[in-house]
């Protein structure tokens, strides 16, 4: 083989597997803030089973972007588990903890066996509590790992969906005040577990109440903030393709619309933010 022929060495960051060398070649990674997805992928054992799971572009887009393969994705809302089967998937591992223990059952059985014992781990627990963040420690360390490398927040929208009567579940909280303190903490216990330079998203919508609108996304970027996370991108996804028709109460909700002067969803948001790496003394 000439010289001119050898073929380059990839070309990658510290943050994804994402060859430089062929950047043009990489159609299906997006870059742009406004992410249009008709349709929920249904591949890779994916399905629509639990009313308030992300669609799993989602976590396809944010894992490919920001974890390299192999690495570890720490999910602190792991709800129906899009993100355990997206990192199978993707050959990264996980672990993830869910308030509900049927849930964390549920989701046990979507995953091949071995792969349970080796690379995706499934804690049931309150992501806030200190047990909770010495569990992950736990499980980090029998990978010999300190960190995560990818954190995931997917709360609850406050109380739009009602997840379980448990006094924990931040879908439960008496005030929105309540939700933000509850999340703020779950929030501080992900920047611990998070490798410093490394990367977080917050999957999340905002609320109407009383005839007011509350930015429940900003909010929450703002808590993320107060415990050290720096913010890199707002992206605005449509979320038309998330759900099954909403027939007649679609039309319900324009008239209401109409009638009150307020605009009906249709998007939620991704923010992605940072852990500042540590400085160098
Ligand atoms: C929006 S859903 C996450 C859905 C998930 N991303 C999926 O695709 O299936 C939020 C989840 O957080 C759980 N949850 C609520 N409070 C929690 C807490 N304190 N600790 C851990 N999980 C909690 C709920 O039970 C619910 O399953």
């Amino acid at each position: 083989m000439s010289e001119k022929e050898t073929p380059k060495p990839p070309k990658t960051t510290f943050c994804n597997d994402i060859d430089l060398n062929r950047w043009r070649e990489y159609d299906n990674i997006l870059t742009d803030s406004l992410w249009l997805f008709p349709h929920r992928m249904k591949r890779g054992g994916h399905q629509l089973d639990y009313h308030g799971n992300f669609i799993p572009q989602i976590a396809t887009q944010l894992f490919e972007r920001y974890t390299k393969q192999d690495e570890i994705v720490l999910d602190l809302f792991l709800g129906a588990g899009t993100s355990a089967l997206e990192a199978v998937n993707l050959s990264r591992r996980l672990v993830g903890v869910e308030l509900k223990p049927e849930l964390v059952a549920y989701v046990r059985d979507k995953i091949p066996p071995h792969l349970l014992e080796s690379r995706i781990r499934i804690l049931q627990g309150d992501s806030a509590r200190p047990a909770t963040l010495a569990a992950v420690q736990t499980e980090l360390a029998a990978w010999e790992q300190q960190f995560a490398q990818f954190l995931v927040l997917h709360p609850p929208y406050a109380d739009i969906i009602k997840f379980s009567d448990r006094p924990d579940d931040l879908s439960n909280l008496n005030s929105v005040e309540a939700f933000l303190d509850s999340f703020q903490a779950i929030a501080r216990q992900g920047f611990k577990l998070l490798a410093p330079g490394r990367f977080a998203a917050l999957i999340i919508g905002d609320k109407y109440a009383h005839g007011e609108l509350i930015p429940l996304g900003f909010w929450c970027m703002e808590r993320m903030n107060r415990v050290g996370f720096k913010t890199k991108a707002i992206i605005v996804k449509d979320i038309q393709g998330n759900e099954r028709g909403k027939g007649r109460a679609s039309n319900l909700w324009r008239y209401r619309a109409l009638a009150g002067g307020y605009y009906i969803f249709k998007h939620e948001y991704i923010i992605v933010m940072y852990k500042p790496a540590a400085r160098k003394r």
